[in-house]
């Protein structure tokens, strides 16, 4: 019977959905708010360098992340390509994280060490230098222009506010360690950091 007055009163049932929805998701997501295993740092996984952590605000001016992937997931088709899959530990210190989905491009989150410095400064420049069939758009401008020495500072200030653990002299040292240094030689050290940041986790072994 009273079931009866579930069925024919719309307006409800409808609120009674959410709720139900509302409890399964929280049920979902709150947990993984306080795992260790999604919230701490992988082993060997550590915070950007001022450098790098300029090179990945332009990973994300240019719009990289429509193109790339920064995430291997758990397919042998994956890992027997881009190596170990991506844990959720080695993405603390991404906020936003560049996982995304679209890729037009290889997969990014172990391109780090797998080509010279002097390969990505080719390629950014010119992709078909280096890879005749590419289709990536050329970055010419990024050796062109300097890094914010002031916007790099501060956003590590505001980085260890939200927890990042930077020292007082890695803070102290960002405007030096990027004051000269142009858009290309940040981009390029994000790139060569990516996945070599941890070298235990790397040794992950693929899913069967
Ligand atoms: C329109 C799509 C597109 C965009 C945007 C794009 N790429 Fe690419 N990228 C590709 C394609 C396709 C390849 C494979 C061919 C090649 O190596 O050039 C590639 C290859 C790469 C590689 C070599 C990866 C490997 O494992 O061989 C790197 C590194 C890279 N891109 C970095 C970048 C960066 C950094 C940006 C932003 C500044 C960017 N890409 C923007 C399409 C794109």
């Amino acid at each position: 019977m009273k079931h009866e007055i579930l069925e024919k009163n719309v307006g409800l049932m409808a609120i009674l959905i959410v709720v139900v929805i509302a409890v399964g998701g929280l049920v979902e997501i709150v947990p993984l708010m306080f795992q260790a295993q999604t919230i701490e740092a992988a082993p060997g996984v550590k915070p950007y360098s001022a450098l790098q952590l300029a090179g990945r605000d332009l990973y994300i001016r240019e719009g990289c992340y429509g193109c790339h992937s920064q995430m291997i997931r758990t397919l042998a088709s994956e890992t027997q390509r881009y190596g170990a899959y991506s844990l959720a530990g080695e993405s603390v210190y991404d906020r936003p994280f560049q996982w995304g989905s679209k890729r037009t491009g290889p997969d990014l989150a172990r391109v780090g060490d797998r080509y010279s410095d002097d390969w990505h400064r080719v390629h950014l420049k010119n992709p078909r230098d280096v890879v005749p069939e590419s289709n990536m758009p050329s970055y010419a401008w990024l050796s062109q222009a300097l890094v914010d020495p002031k916007l790099v500072e501060t956003k590590m200030r505001t980085l260890r506010w939200m927890g990042h653990p930077y020292s007082d002299e890695d803070i102290a040292g960002a405007r030096a360690a990027v004051t000269g240094q142009t858009e290309l030689d940040a981009i390029v050290a994000y790139l060569q950091g990516l996945g070599v940041k941890a070298p235990e986790v790397a040794k992950t072994e693929a899913v069967p």
